[in-house]
């Protein structure tokens, strides 16, 4: 079959390295793609939120199956449009969605369905969500209810940087219109992990667990990013925990979201607080992690591919997906600044001679030709070394092998992936 997969950033990079693999593939093409994923896939030359384009795309060019890797072309309902059109697509309707389009959506939705979460109110007007600081104390964490590209959650220290980050919200419009409205949250102490599973409207299966690093700077310090690196399994999501996550959060959420006329089709990403043994939801995802989905698709022995059709046919019950017991690390290199300003097209040598190897991949995320022909940088994110290992230290040893033999001044990582496991 030919499949179109959406996006061009280091997670899509590891799904079409998955699914390039798969028997079932005749063409394999990438929108927009990047320096790396047109090793695996024709790369086209179309944004992913470009949604008109993409649907004609597929049309001329008889797509089979489309993967749509991030969250914005979902919410703005590109499995919609691809099924007016008849072309089978992986990844939740618009209308399904909306669990990570809109927080407070997804706050209401738990607490119509008792899903354990942080308690929670919602505003528009900042004197009354200032009023609701003032009742709860500090900390306290504001969240943007729309798409933020992981930037629109603050954590409150003081009822000061509370009350800032309520006016540039509601005020000086610091997240356009997905800031207009914003819920704030109980603060939740414990360990954090991300939990996988794949959904087919009815049936949900568990893929597998992970741990991101979120801040930017080593030992957890500096801002918030887009994830500088994961590893899978996390530790503290043991068999019996898998067992309450899939009762108590993942299997309430199918069964709501069908009752309430949203069926949800796709991978559902739990982002997990724990705490003495109990998880509570801090926020729902409708796609893979970036760069969770690196290690996920490391350690996954079975072919994706058939899993992904399974679940927009709706025939996952019995379905088996089989993975590697190892630990897979990645560590990602990002442009020196990101997460603020930074540089682009800066040469990355040592690149193109990266051997991949059954233990270790470089994934690609923001990397693209020049004039030249050389690997230069083209995002904030900029690429991720993932390693498997028989645990977290050998697969943390490796991926820093492989991370030292990349010339690259201009960018940075973090050296202490995988940390809190060791
Ligand atoms: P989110 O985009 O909702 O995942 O939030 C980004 C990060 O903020 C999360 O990964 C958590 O580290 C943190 N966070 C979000 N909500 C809470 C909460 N209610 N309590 C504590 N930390 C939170
Ligand atoms: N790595 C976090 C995310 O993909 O949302």
């Amino acid at each position: 079959m030919n499949v179109l997969v959406v996006g061009g950033g280091g997670r899509e990079h590891a799904l079409c390295w998955a699914i390039a693999g798969s028997p079932l593939v005749r063409k394999l093409y990438c929108a927009p793609g990047n320096a790396g994923i047109a090793q695996e896939a024709e790369c086209v030359d179309i944004a992913a939120e470009d949604l008109e384009d993409l649907v004609h795309f597929a049309l001329t060019n008889n797509i089979d199956f489309v993967v749509i890797g991030p969250e914005a072309p979902l919410v703005a309902g590109l499995a919609d449009k691809l099924k007016e059109n008849g072309i089978k697509s992986f990844g939740p309707s618009a209308a399904a969605a909306v669990m990570e389009g809109s927080k407070s959506f997804m706050k209401e939705f738990c607490y119509r369905h008792k899903i354990p979460t942080a308690s929670f109110g919602r505003f528009t007007e900042p004197l009354k969500a200032k009023d609701f600081v003032e009742k709860n104390g500090v900390p306290i964490v504001i969240k943007a209810n729309g798409l933020a590209a992981g930037k629109g959650v603050i954590i409150a220290e003081t009822p000061e940087q509370a009350h800032q980050a309520i006016e540039d919200m509601l005020e000086n419009g610091a997240f356009g219109s997905a800031g207009t409205e914003i819920v704030i949250e109980e603060f939740l102490e414990g360990e954090e992990a991300s939990f996988f599973a794949l959904c087919d409207g009815n049936t949900a299966i568990p893929m597998a667990s992970a741990q991101d690093h979120k801040r930017v700077g080593d030992g957890d310090t500096g801002p918030n990013t887009g994830g500088m690196g994961a590893y899978s399994p996390a530790p503290i999501i043991t068999e019996a925990m898998t067992k309450t996550i899939m009762e108590t959060i993942i299997k309430p959420t199918l069964l709501g979201m069908k009752a309430e006329g949203r069926p949800y089709k796709g991978v559902l990403y739990a982002g997990l607080m724990i705490e003495n043994h109990k998880p509570k939801l801090l926020e729902y995802n409708v796609r893979f992690g970036d760069p969770e989905c690196q290690v996920l698709m490391m350690r996954l022995m079975s072919d994706l591919l058939p899993a992904l059709i399974a679940s927009e046919d709706g025939v996952l019950k019995d379905f088996d997906l089989r993975w590697y017991d190892d630990t897979a690390l990645t560590v990602v290199m990002a442009s020196n600044g990101y997460p603020g300003s930074y540089q682009k097209g800066s040469i990355i040598k040592g690149i193109e001679n990266f051997q991949d190897n059954k233990d270790m991949t470089l994934f690609h995320a923001g990397t693209k030709f020049n004039e030249k022909n050389e690997i230069c940088s083209s995002g904030g994110r900029v690429l991720a070394i993932t390693a498997l290992g028989k645990n977290v230290l050998e697969a943390q040893v490796k991926a820093y092998e492989g991370i030292d033999s990349i010339e690259w001044p201009d960018g940075f990582c973090r050296r202490d992936i995988g940390w809190r496991a060791l």
